[in-house]
């Protein structure tokens, strides 16, 4: 269903930096050569340095053509460069958001309901806001007004609340898109569609019939050039702390009342709320971190490419040591009738054997066992590099002797000639429709870092040298600490067999 968008502006705050120019640009681009931006519809790009629009329009399809190999639409070209307008915020000028206000009056240009999208550091996110209130560009008693606040939401829960209380003093919640972009990925929202939209799986999806749950995420990418933010940061808070449990959260919470934002927002939070805390006296049965060291990983085309160790890439770049995680795994429990005692294991690595993201779903022994290990049933949700939902089963062998094997069925969700639509893009379209579903609603933020802090701050602590895995293996061995049961063991992939130790 085409949502209608009403006139808008879309005031893009780094818009010269990475993410503009990869994803938000170009996804803007795409998204008015599928007519989904409004006729009437301005984007006016901010940024430091002093350029006229001329050169800025010229970036604009320096981006285009570096992202569009194959060329593009010329007339949509044409459409959406009289679209772009660029302002240069200098940051040594008291008077620089007045100008933009002055920039922004002229409604013929910009319509006036403007979406911010702040593609800067979070330590701006809430100086930008108090500046933007001050000019009265959050005054919303005649257009709407909404800020889209990039990752990460505070690094802790104290520090997310503060920044919750600094934005609140200028914006209530409805006008707060807090991004995490795996919402924005069309298989992650598929999740909630496979549960709901069959019946076969509901009666299925609980306690009496789940062994336990696996929420993966591994890369075979490195740290590349962030050592520094990845070494204060490390994987449990960049990739544990909001994309794995909301994909956990779609994976585990109760059906919502219907579609409507508040209605699956109220479900996650209940649900991330009754994940039952960590108990850190017990840390070494639940949790597992360790780093890479160099090894060899399989890179795009399939080849090897040898690769250094997490400590060695910091050497290069002036850091001596490091405790921070490229690995971690964490069990968790979920406290409600529907889970009660399934353990959800989840993990995230970088430099692993293979690039996947996919939710592993577990089936206990059957009634009838014919031999003595006989597979459980598997039902994988496959979210990247396929979007894919794979069910397990036991079959006869066909032939005079009753014996059974393992086939997969397998349902590809994506078909030749669908769309293929970067999460940026559904996300940016959701931001000027006003749909917030797709967002983090601040409960949620808070009760990520509520499980997530205690883990850090343990961890922190512990100053002992940590495990190292060669890269490109599959997890170590160790890890193998957190199942609950000797039976229990990590899907290194998807494919059938991808069970096996
Ligand atoms: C980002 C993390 O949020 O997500 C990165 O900061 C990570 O470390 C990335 O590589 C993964 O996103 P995707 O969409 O490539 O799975």
């Amino acid at each position: 269903m085409v949502k209608k968008i009403d006139p808008c502006t879309l005031v893009l705050f780094g818009a010269s930096g990475n993410l503009s120019r990869v994803k938000l640009m170009p996804g803007l681009f795409r998204l008015d050569a599928a007519g989904r931006l409004p006729e009437h519809m301005a984007i006016l790009s901010v940024g430091r340095s002093e350029v006229s629009r001329d050169v800025w329009l010229a970036d604009i399809k320096g981006m285009l053509d570096a992202k569009f190999k194959n060329g593009y639409d010329q007339k949509v070209f044409e459409r959406f460069i009289a679209r772009n307008h660029y302002f240069a915020n200098a940051s040594d000028d008291p008077d620089a958001y007045k100008k933009m206000s002055a920039t922004l009056s002229d409604a013929k240009t910009f319509p006036q309901n403007f979406a911010y999208f702040l593609s800067v550091r979070p330590t701006d996110f809430a100086p930008v806001v108090e500046q933007l209130s001050e000019v009265g560009l959050l005054d919303e008693s005649q257009y709407w007004r909404r800020v889209l606040i990039e990752k990460p939401f505070g690094t802790d829960l104290a520090s997310a609340q503060d920044l919750q209380a600094r934005l609140t003093k200028h914006l209530k919640e409805s006008q707060i898109y807090r991004i995490d972009h795996y919402l924005g990925k069309s298989a992650v929202q598929g999740i909630m569609l496979t549960r709901f939209a069959n019946a076969i799986f509901e009666p299925l999806w609980n306690k009496e019939h789940i062994d336990h749950v696996q929420i993966t995420n591994n890369e075979t990418l490195g740290v590349g050039e962030r050592t520094t933010f990845y070494d204060a940061t490390g994987a449990l808070r960049d990739m544990f702390q909001s994309h794995l449990l909301q994909t956990l959260a779609l994976t585990a919470m109760e059906k919502p009342k219907d579609l409507s934002p508040d209605s699956i927002r109220a479900e996650k939070i209940k649900l991330l709320q009754s994940i039952r805390p960590i108990d850190v006296n017990n840390l070494n049965k639940q949790a597992f971190r360790a780093q890479y060291a160099a090894g060899r990983v399989c890179v795009g085309d399939g080849h090897g490419e040898n690769v250094a160790g997490y400590l060695e890439e910091l050497k290069r770049d002036g850091i001596e040591s490091s405790i921070t995680e490229t690995y971690a795994a964490v069990k968790l429990f979920i406290d409600n009738p529907r889970w009660q005692g399934v353990p959800f294991y989840v993990r995230t690595a970088k430099r692993m054997h293979e690039g996947n993201v996919a939710i592993s779903v577990k089936f206990k022994k059957s009634p009838m066992q014919l031999v003595d290990n006989q597979h459980q049933n598997w039902l994988v949700i496959s979210i990247q590099p396929k979007e894919t939902v794979k069910l397990e089963i036991e079959s006869k062998i066909p032939g005079l002797d009753i014996a059974t094997r393992t086939l997969s069925i397998d349902a590809p969700q994506r078909q030749a000639g669908d769309e293929s639509i970067d999460s940026y893009e559904t996300l940016m379209l959701n931001l000027m429709e006003g749909d917030p579903s797709q967002y983090l609603h601040i409960s949620e933020v808070e009760a990520q870092w509520k499980l997530v802090d205690p883990i850090v701050k343990a961890w922190a602590a512990d100053k002992t040298p940590l495990h190292q895995y060669r890269a490109g293996n599959r997890d170590p061995e160790e890890s193998s600490v957190i199942f609950e049961t000797s039976d229990q063991f990590w899907r290194y992939s998807i494919e059938l067999g991808g069970d096996k130790h």
